[in-house]
């Protein structure tokens, strides 16, 4: 029997070239007159920021910047937020980045209602009540978070990523505007893409995995496939930027009802002990996590194959489940992602310490499509080494 889907997005969407321009009617009616915008540093060097603030200008609607965000955000940086949040006055937050700026700006809305700390609310549904209204707009092609309930901070003291899931962290306005992609460079471009990618494969196999939300995901996997090659070696073709958007906000559409699997249980400990960047973690493992739960359902990784332009013709179901798992590899490989987990300094002996880390991501293994062992999960380790 299919399971029943309990099926959530953000508030409003505004997608297309151009739709930043719309950020102050948005406001306006979510009837806010005094905003912080939450972003990090290289998004104010790289003038981004300014071209948030200036939509604002001839508006009656005052701003401040926070500015204080890091890649994979530890929990430190939610305080400091708050605390310029509530300098600030602010009405209402928006969100300006990648995954980490929004996951920072959706947090910070939250505890500005909520009493007590980030630690009290990892996990599902811990948040009580509504959150201070937040537009989130994103300048990668990768989280999926502006229409996603889910933030990941880093819990250094625990050297493991971890999760706030909450339909309290839905958007009330996700603004996602190609064209502030556009001068991303190829490196990010390739492994936010990649963790776009990894979110569709993910959410098309696991055990959650919905009718409804297939096509979502089938769809990103095949804008993936198609353009994130041209969106590395061109990153101003605005066609491959428009498709890599598309891709990243529908992957952000399986997030929050089908979820992903091993691949991000086991990438969360690379991050966390040896800040490796979500999405390379991520492109190290998928392949292999592919491989270890084909057989779990042959016939959707034939079709992952297929739909990634694999000639499959003549073959088997296995078989052509296999060539998924090389599509993806190769996709990998023309973007220039880091392919074996050796070269980015991680010593081979902290693969048992990862693999006992990655076991405690429940939330994640259990919805794997076949069952992770410690032992699977060392295994899957050692390939990606
Ligand atoms: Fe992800």
């Amino acid at each position: 029997m299919i399971r029943l889907l309990d099926f959530q997005l953000s508030g409003r969407l505004l997608f297309g070239r151009g739709a930043l321009s719309e950020l102050p009617s948005a406001l306006a009616r979510l009837n806010v007159e005094r905003v912080l915008i939450v972003t990090d540093p290289g998004l104010v060097r790289a003038g981004l920021c300014a071209r948030v603030v200036d939509t604002l200008a001839g508006t009656n609607i005052e701003h401040a910047v926070f500015d204080g965000v890091e890649p994979d955000p530890r929990m430190a940086i939610v305080e400091r937020c708050l605390a310029a949040a509530r300098d600030s006055g602010c009405e209402a937050l928006i969100g300006l980045g990648g995954g980490s700026a929004l996951d920072i700006a959706k947090i910070t809305a939250a505890l500005l209602t909520n009493p007590g700390d980030v630690s009290q609310y990892f996990g599902v549904d811990q948040i009580p009540n509504a959150s201070l209204p937040k537009v989130l707009i994103p300048t990668t092609s990768g989280t999926g978070s502006e229409v996603s309930p889910i933030a990941i901070l880093s819990d250094v003291d625990a050297h493991l990523k971890k999760g706030v899931v909450s339909h309290r962290l839905y958007a009330d306005v996700a603004i996602v505007d190609p064209d502030l992609t556009l001068g991303l460079p190829p490196h990010i471009t390739a492994y936010t893409g990649v963790d776009a990618l990894t979110h569709a494969i993910e959410a098309y196999t696991n055990k959650y995995a919905h009718p409804l939300v297939d096509g979502f995901a089938l769809q990103a996997i095949e804008l993936i496939n198609n353009s994130l090659r041209r969106a590395v070696a061109c990153g101003d073709d605005p066609e491959a930027r428009f498709e890599m958007s598309m891709a990243s906000t529908l992957g952000g559409f399986c997030l929050g009802t089908v979820n992903t699997g091993a691949v991000h249980a086991l990438a969360y400990p690379l991050g966390g002990e040896f800040d490796v960047p979500h999405g390379v973690a991520n492109s190290l493992l998928l392949p292999y996590v592919m491989r270890y739960n084909l057989i779990s359902n042959v016939d959707r990784f034939a079709h992952i194959a297929r739909v990634m332009d694999c000639q499959t013709e003549g073959l088997s179901q296995r078989e052509a489940a296999e060539l998924s798992v090389d599509a993806v590899m190769e996709l990998c490989r023309d973007v220039g992602i880091v392919s074996r987990m050796r070269d980015l300094d991680v010593p081979e002996s902290a693969i048992e310490s990862m693999a006992e880390a990655a076991m405690d991501v429940t939330r994640l293994l259990s919805i794997n499509p076949r069952t992770v062992t410690l032992e699977a999960a060392r295994e899957i380790y050692r390939q990606a080494y």
